[in-house]
């Protein structure tokens, strides 16, 4: 017997070979069943493949199914063209908005001029996680949260620098603190850049960068001040 074929009772089966309508009806039944039953499995048989499948690229892609706090590719390198400190111009070049991250990803040219060389430089670009790539130029994902009360801040592409709306902070390209009533630089999120793919690590982020001073800063003060 079918092991998908229902068992039939004495009586069932009398009228089965007996014949007439109503055999007819119960061989219509037991047809619908034994469908209902091949369906049925192959549905278990279905959702059984999906979650083995989502596991799998789950497993090969974990950053693709992060949202805010954990990791997030927020496009190609190409999509990030670097540019030097003074030449910034938000969406365009060195700075690119990223809410869903609610970064904002720094790319400085090779060429930019630090005020830091050789060990001291090294050190401070690590403690500041800002990522050097093998081209030469320069990483940095910066928290776009105010670290004075938490307003969201802007940059200014008519002063190169980040400008608080609501009680004036600002803040320099790599998000060095420059004037204004925060306590610290900008919060800046772990990032990495592999097989093409920028990736920001929104669940680790350095909460630690202090006011610069001249042993420490890194990039020159923008010349031009910023409107109010
Ligand atoms: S929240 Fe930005 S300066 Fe106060």
């Amino acid at each position: 017997m079918d092991s998908d074929t229902p068992n039939i009772s004495p009586q069932q089966y009398e009228v089965l070979h007996g014949g007439g309508a109503e055999a007819a009806e119960i061989a219509r039944q037991r047809l619908s069943r034994r469908s209902f039953l091949r369906r049925s499995m192959l549905a278990v048989f279905g959702v059984s493949a999906a979650a083995s499948v989502s596991g799998a690229l789950f497993y090969l892609y974990p950053s693709v199914s992060s949202g805010f706090g954990g990791k997030i590719v927020v496009g190609k390198t190409t999509d990030f063209k670097a540019a030097t400190p003074a030449t910034f111009m938000l969406e365009q070049q060195g700075v690119f908005h990223r809410p869903t991250a609610r970064t904002y990803v720094i790319h400085m040219d090779a060429s930019t001029q630090f005020k830091l060389t050789g060990a001291d430089l090294a050190a401070q670009l690590s403690e500041e996680n800002i990522v050097k790539d093998k081209d030469g130029s320069y990483w940095v994902a910066l928290y776009q949260k105010c670290v004075h009360l938490g307003c969201t801040v802007p940059f200014r592409d008519n002063c190169a620098s980040f400008k608080c709306p609501c009680h004036g902070s600002h803040y320099n390209v790599d998000g060095e603190f420059l004037d204004g009533p925060a306590p610290r630089s900008l919060d800046r999120f772990a990032f990495s850049v592999a097989d093409g793919n920028v990736t920001v690590d929104t669940g680790t982020i350095n909460n630690k960068v202090a006011h610069p001073d001249p042993t420490t800063r890194l990039i020159s003060v923008p010349t031009i001040a910023c409107s109010a």
